[in-house]
């Protein structure tokens, strides 16, 4: 085929898929015409970030990895790069899957976020009860220097270092806390400075907007930089309860963070719509509870009136990040859509929830065009 025909061809199935996804959109929603890209409307302002699992990117998904690459510049690998998918036993590392996601990510213009250098959590099996000193501090330095080393300037930066702090603001008592002390934090940092020096360093955590544990975020971002170790920005995660964003603890750590000289970015963003039977705002893995059907209300669809008041959260959200765009640095989602997101299954398995601003069929919903609403009503 020439390349008349080709190009006709080709313009002929992107009429045809433009015009699928219309009537996708109006059908669902109510909404005309071809969706508009979260990433081009705010390419001015922060990245736009999801997190995908190593299946979504794999090759085998055409129209996730579509919304993915049509709609993100920023990719965080869900689960992909935590060390005990990286190094499954001692000293022996599986790089593979994290050598195809980066390079699929550079491919298309996607920075990468690598997480997570040092967490207490989803750690190798070798690790669950290692309490040897000598040992943690072999496996603490050793990936480090190996995981940070391979991917140094591969990826756009690091989640040095992970949910190292209780709700009061003290240091969660970790493996890491317990064997090295209260200076494994700044350790972390330098080992990743030395062995990444290209890429940006981050510590990240859920509800550090709160103001007690945002205090012991604080106290970790000075703490590194009085040690003259750098530490480029901190990430709050966003893992947040619909009708109950909390605003006002958001914006006073987008400034006292900011105040500090580090970047802000949104990290884990996703806006449950379900009853929460652990209550508060946590995010906390080990918390699980048993399913009813009370805690399960929307299994066949989400009636209008929650949806519009998830436009609303959204809505709101992103009109705060405009106004600190000079802060704010990346806003990521965690998830695609919501058919994958991690709260279909935590902290209750094989619920149906709705956090994110694509439902089930990959369409926007009207959260999103709320959210792309806000740059046009600036
Ligand atoms: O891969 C295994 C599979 O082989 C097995 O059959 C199945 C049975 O349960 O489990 C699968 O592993 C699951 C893994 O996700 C991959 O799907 C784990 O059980 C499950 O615990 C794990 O959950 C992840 C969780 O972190 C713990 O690592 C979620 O997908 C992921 O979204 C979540 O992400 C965390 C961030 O890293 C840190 N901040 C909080 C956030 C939400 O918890």
């Amino acid at each position: 085929m020439n390349t008349k025909n080709l190009f006709k061809r080709q313009s002929i199935y992107h009429g045809l898929a433009t015009l699928c996804l219309a009537f996708v959109i109006s059908n669902s929603y109510g909404q005309e015409g071809p969706a508009a890209s979260l990433k081009e409307t705010f390419k001015d302002d922060f990245l736009i970030g999801t997190a995908p699992n190593g299946r979504q990117l794999s090759g085998n998904n055409e129209a996730e990895q579509q919304l993915i690459i049509s709609q993100f510049n920023a990719v965080t690998p869900e689960n992909l790069m935590k060390s005990q998918s990286l190094q499954p036993e001692w000293g022996r590392y599986e790089f593979d899957q994290v050598d195809r996601f980066i390079a699929y990510a550079s491919e298309h213009n996607m920075k990468v976020n690598g997480h997570t250098l040092i967490w207490h959590s989803q750690l190798p099996r070798f690790m669950r009860h290692m309490e040897d000193i000598d040992s943690v501090r072999q496996f603490f330095e050793g990936h480090i220097k190996t995981v940070a080393g391979r991917y140094d300037g591969k990826v756009d930066s690091w989640d040095v270092v992970n949910e190292a702090l209780n709700e009061d603001g003290t240091l969660r008592n970790s493996v890491f806390l317990r064997a090295l002390g209260d200076d494994y934090i700044v350790e972390a940092f330098k080992l990743a400075q030395e062995a990444s020096p290209q890429s940006k360093l981050y510590y990240n955590d859920y509800n550090i907007e709160q103001p007690k544990k945002r205090a012991g975020a604080l106290r970790i971002v000075k703490k590194i930089q009085e040690a003259g170790v750098r530490i480029d920005g901190v990430g709050i995660q966003g893992h947040w309860h619909l009708g109950r964003v909390p605003m006002e603890y958001i914006e006073q750590s987008i400034q006292a963070f900011a105040a500090l000289g580090v970047d802000v970015m949104f990290t884990e963003l996703d806006i449950s719509v379900l009853p929460n039977a652990a209550g508060g705002n946590t995010a906390e893995i080990s918390q699980t509870s048993g399913y009813s059907e009370r805690l399960n209300p929307y299994p066949d669809g989400l009636p209008d009136s929650v949806q519009q008041a998830l436009a609303q959260d959204y809505e709101d959200l992103f009109r705060l990040f405009l106004t600190y765009r000079d802060n704010v640095s990346r806003v990521t989602f965690w998830g695609a859509h919501d058919g994958q997101t991690w709260l279909n299954n935590w902290p209750i398995r094989r619920r149906t929830n709705y956090p994110l601003l694509f439902d089930r069929n990959l369409a926007p919903k009207p959260a999103f065009y709320r959210v792309i609403a806000t740059k046009s009503d600036e």
